[in-house]
């Protein structure tokens, strides 16, 4: 089974990419390089022994996509390619929704007309806004969507919902994602982005590397357990093996899954188990709250259990080692 993935190269797509090769899967990988880099191909095969098929290309050229279809005719398609930072979202939501509209929009219409029926989405868990219950299951309400990112993650969804009322043929697996961080055991690839991080585990990382001073943990006095920010926070590699069951279990019309741990932890938890597993200190300063920042937010994953055999396996220890471990090769191979 031939599967394309785009924004293979990125941080869950390159983990995706791993796992697909590993299980006897062909892959061809469009990215545009805009938030990855080409040296991620290499680490990529020499974690698998595999090879793939690469175009350095943007989703969002409709020619250049229908091109790539006409050569590769896949099976199914694993969509990453998007713009994900949620502070630059705001500040440029044109450059948001054109980028990640256009290029699911193009890549429906391409699929369908090589008759390509098969679509793995990745969404996340900031459609749900503001959760009015937790744990969130895949039957709470979306929307409240609090920045142009979210947004369009819930207008893809309800694109997708749309096609496949009109093609009932096309069917579409949506994963929401709650907080990916870690990293390949090898600490071949990981998260590794531009500039300073806005997202909290590369920004701990940072620190504890000595890259950046101290961590600023923003507003203490949310209602949880210790008043910092509470999240649920899962193995970038389960959730690589989240979207194998999703395609190994595709089924007609669009089912949703949240893919999480149900464990919630907060800014501090995340930094004792870090300071702890990894035995480094990381030291912290508690600032205002974050605009739009929300309390706590994690999933009821039982659904992708039951329906996909899905479950996370690596516990919160694993992700800090993972974590600390691909920064140290990073700063190694330099
Ligand atoms: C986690 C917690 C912060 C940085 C975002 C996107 C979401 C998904 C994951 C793509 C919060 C606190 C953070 C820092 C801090 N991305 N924090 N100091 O905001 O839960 O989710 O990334 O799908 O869509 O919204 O993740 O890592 O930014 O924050 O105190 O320097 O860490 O307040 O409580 P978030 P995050």
């Amino acid at each position: 089974m031939k599967i394309l993935v785009t924004g293979g190269l990125g941080f869950i797509g390159s983990h995706t990419v791993v796992e697909l090769l590993e299980n006897g899967y062909e892959v061809v990988v469009i990215d545009a390089l805009y938030n990855s880099s080409i040296d991620v191909v290499d680490k990529i095969k020499i974690i698998t022994g595999k090879d793939f098929k690469l175009y350095v290309e943007d989703v969002c050229n409709k020619e250049k996509l229908d091109e790539i279809f006409s050569i590769e005719k896949p099976d199914a398609v694993i969509h990453f390619a998007a713009y994900k930072a949620v502070g630059e979202s705001v500040s440029k939501p044109i450059m948001y929704y054109r980028n990640n509209l256009v290029s699911t929009l193009n890549l429906c219409e391409v699929m369908q007309k090589y008759g390509c029926n098969k679509f793995v989405f990745s969404s996340s868990a900031t459609v749900y806004g503001d959760p009015e219950v937790l744990p969130i299951t895949e039957e709470c309400k979306v929307g409240g969507t609090t920045n142009p990112y979210g947004s369009t993650k819930l207008m893809n969804e309800m694109i997708l919902r749309d096609i496949n009322i009109s093609n009932p043929e096309f069917s579409v697996v949506i994963l929401r994602y709650f907080n990916p961080i870690g990293a390949h055991k090898s600490g071949l690839i990981g998260e590794k982005p531009n500039g300073i991080p806005n997202n909290l585990m590369p920004y701990i990382v940072r620190v504890a590397t000595g890259e950046l001073e101290i961590l600023s943990i923003f507003g203490n006095d949310y209602p949880t357990h210790d008043g910092t920010g509470v999240r649920d926070y899962i193995h970038v590699v389960d959730l690589a093996k989240g979207h194998l069951k999703a395609i190994e279990n595709m089924k007609s019309g669009v089912s949703y899954y949240n893919l999480g741990t149900g464990m919630g932890y907060s800014v501090l938890d995340m930094v004792k188990a870090f300071e702890k597993v990894n035995g480094v200190k990381v030291p912290y300063k508690i600032v205002d709250r974050r605009p739009g920042d929300i309390a706590e937010c994690f999933a009821d994953p039982s659904k992708a259990y039951k329906e996909l055999g899905w479950k996370a396996e690596f516990g919160i220890e694993d992700m800090m080692r993972d974590s600390y471990n691909f920064i140290l090769k990073c700063k190694e191979d330099k």
